[in-house]
Parts: C-alpha cells; structure tokens; sequence
C-alpha cells in the first residue's frame, strides 16, 4: 500500500469557481428529480447497485436526504423544494413525537440539516418545535458522571457505556437550542461532551478511536475501540473526517485555542494517507495497490470541516485549508460524482458504510455504493465554496 504524502499535494489541482457552480447545478436537479419518490418517504442510507430504495423516517440518516433539499431550494430557489422540505418537517415532528427510532445520539444528525434548516430559511415553527422535542431527547443520554453522551443503545445497557467520534456533529443542535430558548443547560452538556470526546478519541499520533468507553462506575475514560474500522488502533476514513470536522465545530462554539493544534494534527494525519485520486480508501491502513473498497463520504466529510475550520485561521494557514478542500471536491467532482441519473439516482459514488474485516464489530453493507450522507456533504462542500453559507449546524 502507498499514500501520495502531503507534499505531493501541492500540484492536485482545485476546483473553479465555474465548476463548483456547474456541479451544484447539477446536484440540484438531482435532488428534483428525485422528489417523486422521496418527498413522503426517504431514500435508504446506502444505494444498492447505485439506486437508493423508498424507507420510511426510521434510520440515523433520514435528516440528510431532507438537507439536501434544503440545499437544493438555497441553490434554485425551487418553491416544488420547499414544499418537499415542509411535509419532511411533518414527519421529523411526528417521529419525534411518536419517539420512532429516537434512542440514540444521532439526533443532531436527524434535525440539525432538517428541522433546524428549515427553521432557519423559512421560519417554520414546526421545524423548531421538532428540533426542540429532538434537543430534550438528547440531552436525556448524557452521563453526569462520564460527562458524556452515550452513542448508542439503552442507557443502562452494561456494553455501551461509551460515546463515539461522529457525536461531535450532534452538538450543534444544542448550542442551537441554547441559542433559541436562552437555557443554558443545552450548550453546558454539550461542551462536555466535546471536552470528553476530544480528550479521549485523540491518539498522540492524531489518528483517532471510533469509539470510546468510560468506567461506568468511576465515569473515568478506559478504553478506546473501534466498530466500523478495520482494527483497533487502524484509523476508520469516516471517523478521522467526523474528528476534523468535529474539531472545527468544537472550536466554532467553545474557542478553545487548544482546538487548534488539535484540528492540525487530525487533518494533518488525514492527508498524509491519501492515495494518488485524493479519495480516501475505508480505513486510512490502506492506499494505493490495496484492493479495498474507498469511502467518498469522507472526502466530502473532511472538505467541510477543513472549510468551516478556515473561518477562524489566519491568512495562511485559511487559505491552506481552503485550498485542500477544493482538491479533495474537484477530484469528487471528476471522477466519483454521478453524471448520468441513468446510472444511479445518487450524487457521490463508491461511498462505504459498514464495511466487515476480521477484526471489527460492524456488519457488512452499503460497500462501494453511495451513501446518503455522502451525497449531503457533498452538497454542503460545493455550497459552502459557492457562497457564505449559513451553517445547518
Ligand atoms: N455515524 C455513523 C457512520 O458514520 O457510519
């Protein structure tokens, strides 16, 4: 296996202000076209032989379908995109209402690009009262003594009592929720949970855990473990994507300097295994020559953050990572994103969920396939390139 190394990556081209307008352009007539079958239900997390099914709103990733729309109706105008985002905002309300699916940390990821967005663009009090029913069931998983909110699974289940790297980007929703009522409590258990994430999930390498366990008795941190890596100690592409831009949003809301260097090293580790495409493979173990499937998502994940994280940077080192993330979306844009809707009704290709190895715990599905937050980064990247965009999260 080889990585191209960081240095080579000075010569990756980026992408242009045109292209990034053309491939907007062209996700968002995606989006449309695929109004018809997913405006009542929504597409599954993965595709299968490119082609995303019908589902209802039950899965950890449904959130993500409507963020597009939200992104598309930013991007088009498209009042049809609108209505499409408003009868979504009906079933995030009954869902949460109805508690469908709901014991779980993913919450952020369900209503921050949905209800949230919504809110945010159009006003809508159905959107804001979902996504406050959401913050209430969230903050019911965190552990007073861990100082963390727990991932997955009961909250008295004896395995389970750890929290996992793509948790960063459910906090939002909190400092949101804080930001909207005035209480306080909302963004308090979310800096914990940052300052319990980033202390932990961080290797001295800067390569990073998926997940992470607490001493259930003590609270004290134990050990770390991954789940859809392909080893223990191996970095999973996704989760080293969920940290950078975990970083940067753990730095957008606390300021903490010491989030910084740690965005630095995160990144840093990312990009020094990149294969010559700039596509990550599944677990950054692999590289060039290895015959393992990629996971686009992260790419697009990693584009995000290094874009947010230039925000709050000084002049050099902004325009650095700017710039990385406009290679790591022109090599997307060439050569993984979908062209003909013939061939598939999603927008990035060769995406990895849950990729069995013999050493982790996940099962086996949605390899090389598109994944629906995948396709949502992706869109929120070219967006974010394209205009001052105003966060969802
Ligand atoms: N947050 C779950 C995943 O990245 O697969």
């Amino acid at each position: 296996m080889s990585w191209i190394g960081r240095e080579a990556l000075t010569d990756k081209p980026e992408i242009s202000e045109e292209e990034v307008k053309g491939a907007l352009d062209r996700a968002s007539a995606q989006v449309v076209r695929n109004l018809d079958p997913f405006t009542e239900k929504f597409p599954k997390a993965y595709s299968v032989n490119g082609f995303y099914e019908a589902t209802e709103n039950v899965d950890w990733t449904t959130g993500f379908w409507t963020g597009e729309i939200w992104l598309a109706y930013e991007h088009t105008g498209d009042e049809r995109l609108r209505r499409a985002g408003e009868i979504q905002m009906d079933s995030f309300l009954d869902r949460i209402k109805r508690r469908v699916e709901v014991e779980t940390h993913d919450l952020g990821f369900l209503y921050s690009p949905s209800c949230v967005a919504g809110y945010k663009l159009t006003g809508s009090q159905t959107g804001r009262e979902a996504a406050l029913a959401a913050v209430e069931a969230l903050i019911g998983r965190f552990h007073e003594k861990g100082r963390f909110i727990q991932a997955w699974g009961p909250l008295d289940a004896p395995d389970n009592y750890r929290l996992i790297i793509d948790s960063l980007l459910n906090l939002p929703l909190l400092y949101w929720a804080t930001e909207e009522t005035g209480d306080g409590r909302f963004s308090d258990i979310a800096e914990k949970h940052i300052h319990s994430t980033l202390s932990n999930v961080v290797r001295p390498d800067y390569s990073t855990w998926h997940t992470f366990f607490f001493d259930r008795e003590t609270g004290a941190p134990d050990h770390g473990a991954t789940c859809q890596g392909y080893r223990d100690g191996s970095a999973w592409a996704r989760g080293q994507a969920w940290g950078i831009y975990g970083t940067a949003i753990g730095y957008r809301y606390t300021k903490r300097a010491a989030y910084i260097p740690l965005f630095a090293g995160v990144a840093d580790y990312f990009l020094a295994h990149l294969p010559e495409d700039l596509v990550p493979f599944w677990d950054l173990s692999f590289g060039d020559g290895d015959d393992q499937p990629r996971d686009s998502s992260s790419a697009s994940i990693a584009a995000c953050g290094m874009l947010e994280m230039a925000k709050y940077l000084d002049g050099e080192r902004s325009a650095y990572y700017r710039g990385i993330a406009k290679k790591l979306i022109k090599a997307l844009a060439d050569h993984y994103a979908v062209t003909d809707p013939a061939l598939s009704n999603g927008l990035v290709l060769h995406s990895t969920y849950s990729n069995h190895s013999p050493y982790n715990t996940c099962d086996h599905y949605g390899v090389d396939e598109c994944n629906i937050w995948g396709d949502y980064f992706y869109m929120e990247a070219l967006t974010r390139l394209y205009k001052d965009w105003e966060m969802y999260w």
